[in-house]
């Protein structure tokens, strides 16, 4: 292989993935963010974020050299073959992308890049931004129309990041000339190599392919969660049903466990912003799908929170509730837009004492909802509870052992509010279960 000189502009969780994983295929790679704190810590070694596996990769590209970090625009723009834009997109008061941080961004590398340069956007933006960034730039740097811009989206998931960079399902090359093409190809020589199937396209087509990915996800899940309430109202259980739909091939198993619906820094943002550029290109179908998936998604917590209300015998007021699970999902500190903490503020809002737990999100959690109490173990939270919810399905939530936390609550009842705890053994010992999409 080839190695290439790489910048990752924003060295956020897209970017500060990427950076590593480029420098672990071989490339030499500068990273650049305004955050000076932010590349402090990262030229350290320290991930502001918890992502399993990544810190090591991190740490063995400060090792070998192959990564180094900077704040100046200038020192990126005389080092880079291609500049990868990793920042965020936002979402702004109105629904659509904030692409604030892509264009200072760009005013800022524009002046520096060198002839032949490749600028390879990654961020998730509207159909129409590659186009529009290209024409900007090109005014603006002194190189002209020797500078080439490609858009190649980014599908990974938090808590799986470093396997999705280095071996995604597929690579998408939105590209507008042949050369632009060949120097991607170059980047990914080595998944290529292995088999991972690289596509090009348009680069309309490719911003469209990563809104449309993340729309497709979200459907999915809305899908699964209104049957989950057919269920509830019809005295059927949706995680049976769940089941028979996965093994018909057509509609597979994954991306659709029914629950408390999607959260986190992605999903909710992008099918609001696609919402907005189809509203603007005036394709209402895509503007009413995403708005029933939307209201689906929101509705899901409020849901828990009546069951909670429920279980509570009417009233939440005074209700000592320990939760399980704060972060958006497991297997990640991430706590934006997460439904968990969602229904932990809005049950303390009601009234509840709520005392939470989670493995590695307390801090993150802390810092948005300060009202709520916050415990070191599981069993800790449950102490004296009234209620147990569980919200986010961490593995160490799943191998509870249901006799020992029904030694400390007040009352035996559990909401399982992502349809995966053994309900049997839960009942064994003594529980009242009540589960999503489930009448009993
Ligand atoms: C998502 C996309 O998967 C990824 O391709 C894109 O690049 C960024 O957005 P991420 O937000 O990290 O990634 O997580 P994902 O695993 O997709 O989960 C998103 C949300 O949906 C979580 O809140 C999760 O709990 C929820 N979810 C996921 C479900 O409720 N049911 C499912 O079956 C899957």
């Amino acid at each position: 292989m080839q190695p290439l000189r790489l910048t990752v502009i924003g060295v956020g969780y897209l970017g500060l993935t990427h950076a590593a994983c480029m420098a672990d295929l071989g490339h030499e790679v500068l990273a650049i963010d305004t955050d000076h704190e932010r590349i402090a810590r990262a030229s350290a070694g320290e991930l502001p974020f918890f992502e399993p596996g990544l810190e090591p990769l991190l740490r063995k590209g400060l090792d070998t050299g192959r990564l180094r970090f900077t704040t100046s625009y200038q020192e990126i723009g005389a080092f880079g073959e291609v500049h990868f834009l990793c920042v965020g997109t936002p979402q702004a008061a109105d629904g659509a992308a904030d692409l604030s941080y892509l264009t200072h961004a760009a005013d800022a590398l524009a002046p520096h890049l060198r002839s032949g340069c490749l600028i390879a956007g990654k961020s998730t933006v509207p159909a129409g931004t590659a186009r529009a960034l290209l024409a900007t730039i090109r005014a603006a740097a002194p190189a002209g129309e020797q500078v080439d811009l490609a858009w190649n989206p980014e599908f990974l998931r938090e808590g799986h990041a470093v396997a999705d960079t280095l071996h995604p399902d597929r690579f998408v090359f939105g590209v507008t000339s042949p050369r632009a093409e060949a120097v991607l190809r170059q980047v990914y020589a080595q998944p290529l190599a292995d088999g991972i199937p690289a596509l090009s396209m348009g680069l309309e087509t490719a911003e469209l392919v990563k809104v449309s990915a993340n729309a497709f996800l979200a459907v999915k899940i809305s899908f699964i969660n209104a049957v989950a309430d057919a269920c509830e109202a019809a005295g059927a259980d949706v995680t049976q049903l769940t089941a028979a739909l996965a093994l018909d091939e057509r509609i597979g198993r994954r991306g659709m466990a029914p629950g408390l619906g999607f959260g986190g820094g992605c999903l909710p943002k992008d099918i609001r912003a696609f919402r907005a550029t189809a509203a603007a290109l005036g394709v209402q179908s895509v503007v009413s799908l995403l708005a029933d998936v939307d209201e689906i998604n929101k509705s899901r917590r409020s849901h828990v929170v009546d069951m909670a209300r429920a279980a509570a015998g009417g009233t939440l007021s005074g209700k000592k509730i320990a939760a399980l699970g704060l972060a958006f999902k497991p297997d990640s500190d991430d706590v934006r837009d997460s439904p968990s903490l969602d229904v932990c503020g809005r049950l303390a809002a009601d009234g509840a004492i709520v005392t939470a737990h989670d493995p590695v999100a307390v801090d993150n959690a802390t810092r948005q909802h300060p009202e709520l109490r916050y415990a070191k173990t599981v069993l800790e939270a449950a102490h004296d509870a009234d209620l147990v919810l569980h919200l986010t399905e961490w593995d160490e939530y799943r191998s509870l052992d249901p006799a020992a936390l029904a030694a400390v609550v007040a009352h035996r009842t559990i909401i399982d509010a992502r349809c995966v705890l053994d309900t049997r053994a839960w009942q064994t010992a003594g529980w009242t279960v009540r589960t999503v999409g489930r009448s009993a």
